[in-house]
Parts: structure tokens; C-alpha cells; sequence
């Protein structure tokens, strides 16, 4: 069962959300239709583009000067973006890519750090109506080889560090024709097949360019996110998925035109898409990136630096500040009004931390990659029940059901589901795969893969996956992947992956390894595995704790039983195995 609390933190007296003030009334009034017409801006023939609502709109109006992006270098140093600015830098963008011969639709991928060029290619991309892939900066080779070879990119724009990786596989991916190479400072174009420079190509661009005019359901971007089985899947959203990123901006982040906004996700993962570009600037808000690593100094100055108000984290990170003996007292932090976190169990403890050190409750908030945007949360109108995610966001219809999709009543733990047709910025398809989308579905809901419980006050607990899939450090990691990396090792024979409870990252990835004869099981295999999975999946997805075992449970049809190598490390039952093939 959940982490009960019985105590309860009552509403913020400062929570002014306009219609949101009022959970229940906003239950009844609240409507997608209408907040389409308060919030989005369309084309006269009713169809619309995610950066003209996120910079144009803005740049044409009376935002143009404001600072739309603050970029922290991690020298110290900053720059700043107005909403013109991007306007321009995003024309010039959709303009390169024009000249390349890019289509509506056409896939294409940034593979960048975090520099402002990111967001100005991924936005360029969208104006177009082609397809934006995000890829994060730490994976390596096999991962970047699925994701660009499963969605036939043809052009991707990295940086002189990075490109190497992809040199080292571009002749495994034919459709891959264009690299357009970011430079910053001093740096050097490298040769290699189809490589055009990002400054050169941006100089001799237009400065002007029409948005395409796409259709509500059109794509606009894809991430591919693991699951339990296979390579990782291409999640693909469309242009209209901005509508619940601003309507959760604005009600469940709470941004107002004058806040100072940082959400802390790269936006090689779905929250940095959402919430680090597509919520804010739908708003015409302030964003804050950041290019350094994580310490807890170097975010606490960013946070005084830039007069931070509204700021969007993650349950690890809450965590290592709060293990951390650098005081956020000491750091003028005043202008903090509102906290957010998402990607795993927010525990009541980094509640009870944060209103203590900043005066301010960390809000959590419910999603996945698959649904586009937050979708049961805490409201800044509601009570917080600390270690709950709160309530579905009106408009949304969630329920817990059983296996066979029968609706449960409050108390008892099951599927947590939501009604398709309510979720508005729901994923439009799985990239050249209708089977796994399909699988999603059960009637007329959508069954997140997630167990969860709902107490008699509408408030839902968060109880696991019901799958075997891996979160660490708010990272969703399948085991199939780290799996089939370790297996590339000349070493092993097999591998069993599962994720291991750890009180900092949620969980930590724990491999069963079964090495070939006469191989040595000692630390030092350990170590040569470890460094093996991250420079060929990712340097996240590593293994942080490997046992070496004679052999693993299997079904009678070969499938690793994961739950049953789980159990034993927790010292569980095994449950039933009379499926399995020796045990
Ligand atoms: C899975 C989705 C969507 C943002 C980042 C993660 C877990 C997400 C919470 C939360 C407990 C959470 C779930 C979910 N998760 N938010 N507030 N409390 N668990 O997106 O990579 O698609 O992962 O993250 O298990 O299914 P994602």
C-alpha cells in the first residue's frame, strides 16, 4: 500500500488560478473546446503550427522584446533570446532545411547538448511540418543506430563532439543524407559525407518563412521511450498536443506572464519537450536552460541568478539536494512561488523538506511520454496529500480497473487507466508499429502500465509498473535493451535486467549475468561490463550492481523470467512458477 500521511497540506493561499480555483466547478466547466479558443491560435482554414503558437504569435505582438530564453552556459556566462530573436532564428532554420529539400513529414533529429541552438533547430523543424526527433546527448552508438534507423531520418544536426558517433554508423543508415553540425566558439567543421555547417547554412538563410499549416492530428514530434520487450518505440505526437502542454503550463505549473521559468529535464526526454519548450513558449513565458551538470550549487545559483519563480524538477534530483550538506538558505531564493516534480514517486519527506527549506510545496505531477502532457496531478487549487499524485486533470476521465478492464471501486489497488478520447494530447501512433499501439488499448481506455489506487477523496497513489520496466533517476530504462547490449560482449553468454529499489534514484538497473566458460566472475568483469554498456547504449543505462549466476529462470519458451530474479533479490516469494522451464 501507499505512503498514508495524515496529514494534509492545505491549499496554497496564494493559488489564484484563474478557473482552476475551484476543483469541483472545474470538473463541470472545463472544456477542451474552449480551451483551445482561450489558449491557441489558429490559421484562417482552422489548422495550425506549434512555433507559430510558441514564437511567432509572440514575436508579432506585444511579447517580441520580451526574453523568451535565458541560456546559462556552464562557463557562467549567459545569453539571452527574445521571442523575436527566435522568430528570426526559426525562420532561418525552416529555411536550411527547406533548401535541403526537407518535406512535410520527413523525420528529422537533433543531437545536440544544451545550447540554445537545440531548441531553435527542433522549433525549425516543426514550423516546416516535419518531423522532430530529440535524441539525448549521452547515448551512444547502439541506441542512436535504433532510433535513427527505425524512423529513416534523413537529416540530423549535431555538434563537432558528438558527430563522430554518428559517423561511426552512417553507413548503416541509408536514409540518413544531410548532417548539419552546430559549432560554438571555437570550433572545427569535421569532413565526412554530407556534412553542412550550421552557421554557414544559417548566414546564407532567409530570414523570413510561412509556417506550414498543419492539420489538427498532423505529427509534429516523436521520441522513441523503452518499453518491456524489444527496441525502444517511436512515440509520435501531433502539432495539436500543444493545447494540454499550455492548458497544464497554465493551470498546474501555474506560469504567469511575469515568472522566471526553469524546468530542469533535458529535452531529450519527453518533459524537456513539453515543459522545457512547448508549455512555456505556448504562454509566451520566460524559459530558463541550463547547460551545466547537475550539482546542487550550480543549481541553486542558477535558480538566484535568474530570479527563478516557477521551477518543473524530478524526484532524484529533489532528493540528492535534500542529501546534500550545501544549504539552500544560504542562497537568495526568493523569488521561488511555485514547485513541481515528475518522473517517479514523489516522497512525502522531499515535501516536507521543501516547505521547509523554500516555503513551498514540490507539486507532483502524473504522465508518460505516450500521453503528451500531464494528466493527474496536484493542482496548485487543491490539498496536498503527501506521497499522492493527486487528482486528473479536468477534462481527463481516469480510472482504476482490473485485468479484464472492469472499473474498481475506491480502495483496491489495479490498472491505472484513462478514457482515450478525454486525453487530448494523447500519442497519434507508434512509429511503423500499429500492433504495439493497439496494445495500448482496452475498449475505450488507455492502460498506462502503471498500478495505482484511488482513496475515497479522488486522490490517486501511485503503486508501481505492472511490467518490467526500469525507472531510474526519473529515466526509463527497458531491460531488453541493456539486456542486448551486455550480450554483445564477447563474454557473456545471457543476461537478466531488472530494476532494483534504491532510496536516492527510485531504482537502480541490477544485471543477472551468465558469463562463458572459464571467464573469470570477478570485480573486475564487472567493471569491463559496466563500461561496455555505456559506451554502446547510453551512459545512464548501465548496470550500477552485476551478480554472476550459473543460469537464468526461463519460461518453458525461453522468455527471462525478470520477476522472478526480482523477487529473489528482495527476498519475496517467487510466485508461480510452474510455467518455468527448471526451477
Ligand atoms: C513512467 C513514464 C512523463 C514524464 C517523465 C516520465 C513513471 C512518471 C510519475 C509520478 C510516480 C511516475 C510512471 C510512468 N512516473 N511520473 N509522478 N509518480 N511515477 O515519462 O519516461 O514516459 O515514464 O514514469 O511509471 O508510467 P516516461
Amino acid at each position: 500500500m501507499p505512503t498514508t500521511s495524515t496529514s494534509t497540506i492545505q491549499r496554497q493561499a496564494n493559488a489564484s488560478v484563474a478557473n482552476l480555483t475551484d476543483y469541483d466547478a472545474a470538473l463541470l466547466n472545463f472544456s477542451w473546446h474552449a480551451a483551445a479558443d482561450e489558449l491557441l491560435d489558429t490559421f484562417a482554414d482552422g489548422s495550425l503550427n506549434i512555433t507559430y503558437n510558441c514564437i511567432d504569435r509572440h514575436a508579432e505582438g506585444d511579447r517580441a522584446d520580451k526574453t523568451a530564453l535565458i541560456f546559462e552556459q556552464s562557463n557562467g556566462e549567459h545569453e539571452q533570446y527574445t521571442f523575436r530573436d527566435l522568430k528570426k532564428l526559426t525562420n532561418q532554420f525552416s529555411n536550411v532545411l527547406a533548401d535541403l529539400s526537407v518535406k512535410k513529414g520527413d523525420r528529422v533529429f537533433v543531437f545536440l547538448p544544451t545550447i540554445p541552438e537545440r531548441y531553435i533547430a527542433f522549433l525549425g523543424i516543426l514550423k516546416l511540418g516535419a518531423v522532430a526527433g530529440t535524441m539525448f546527448a549521452a547515448f551512444q552508438e547502439d541506441a542512436l543506430l535504433d532510433r535513427l534507423g527505425d524512423s529513416e531520418a534523413s537529416v540530423i544536426v549535431t555538434s563537432p563532439e558528438l558527430y563522430p558517433r554518428i559517423k561511426n554508423i552512417q553507413d548503416k543508415l541509408p536514409a540518413l543524407n544531410q548532417i548539419i553540425i552546430v559549432g560554438r566558439g571555437q570550433y572545427v567543421i569535421p569532413a565526412g559525407k554530407g556534412i553542412i555547417s550550421y552557421n554557414d547554412a544559417m548566414d546564407a538563410a532567409s530570414e523570413s518563412f510561412e509556417p506550414a499549416h498543419m492539420q489538427n492530428d498532423e505529427y509534429s514530434y516523436m521520441l522513441y521511450t523503452s518499453g518491456t520487450t524489444g527496441k525502444p518505440k517511436g512515440i509520435v505526437h501531433a502539432h495539436y498536443d500543444i493545447l494540454q502542454a499550455m492548458v497544464t503550463t497554465k493551470y498546474v505549473l501555474d506560469l504567469r506572464d511575469s515568472d522566471i521559468y526553469w524546468c530542469t529535464a533535458d529535452i531529450g526526454w519527453v518533459t524537456g519537450v513539453v515543459y522545457g519548450t512547448l508549455g512555456v513558449w505556448g504562454l509566451g513565458g520566460t524559459n530558463v536552460i541550463y547547460e551545466g551538470r547537475f550539482s546542487p550549487e550550480n543549481w541553486y545559483d542558477v535558480l538566484e541568478k535568474h530570479h527563478v519563480s516557477v521551477w518543473y524538477s524530478a524526484p532524484t534530483a529533489i532528493r540528492m539536494l535534500m542529501a546534500s550538506a550545501t544549504n539552500p538558505k544560504s542562497y537568495d531564493l526568493h523569488n521561488l512561488r511555485h514547485l513541481a516534480s515528475v518522473g517517479e514517486p514523489l516522497n512525502p519527506e522531499a515535501i516536507w523538506w521543501g516547505l521547509d527549506v523554500f516555503g513551498l510545496a514540490f507539486h507532483d505531477t502524473w504522465w508518460q511520454t505516450e500521453l503528451g502532457a500531464i494528466a493527474v496531478t496536484n493542482l496548485p487549487a487543491l490539498d496536498i496529500k503527501p506521497g499522492s499524485m493527486g487528482k486528473p486533470l479536468p477534462g481527463i476521465e481516469v480510472a482504476i480497473l482490473d485485468d479484464a478492464g472492469n472499473v474498481l471501486p475506491d480502495g483496491e489497488q489495479g490498472n491505472l487507466a484513462l478514457r482515450a478520447s478525454t486525453v487530448s494530447s494523447l500519442m497519434k501512433t507508434v512509429w511503423g508499429n500499429p500492433v504495439k499501439f493497439d496494445s495500448y488499448f482496452k475498449g475505450e481506455w488507455y492502460i498506462s502500465g502503471d498500478s495505482a489506487v484511488r482513496d475515497s477523496d479522488g486522490y490517486y497513489w501511485f503503486i508501481g509498473r505492472t511490467d518490467d520496466l526500469i525507472n531510474t533517476s526519473g529515466e526509463r530504462v527497458g531491460p531488453f535493451e541493456v539486456e542486448s547490449a551486455l550480450v554483445e560482449h564477447p563474454a557473456v553468454v545471457e543476461a537478466g535486467v531488472i530494476g532494483k529499489p534504491d532510496k536516492l534514484r527510485g531504482e537502480i538497473i541490477k544485471a543477472f549475468v551468465v558469463l562463458q566458460d572459464g571467464i573469470e566472475p570477478d570485480e573486475d568483469m564487472k567493471h569491463t561490463l559496466q563500461q561496455h554498456v555505456k559506451h554502446h547504449l547510453a551512459g545512464h543505462a548501465y548496470p550500477r550492481e552485476i551478480d554472476f549466476i550459473d543460469h537464468l529462470p526461463k519460461t518453458r519458451s525461453g522468455k527471462i523470467m525478470r520477476r522472478v530474479l526480482k523477487a529473489q533479490e528482495l527476498g519475496l516469494p517467487t510466485g508461480d512458477t510452474s510455467t518455468l522451464e527448471s526451477y
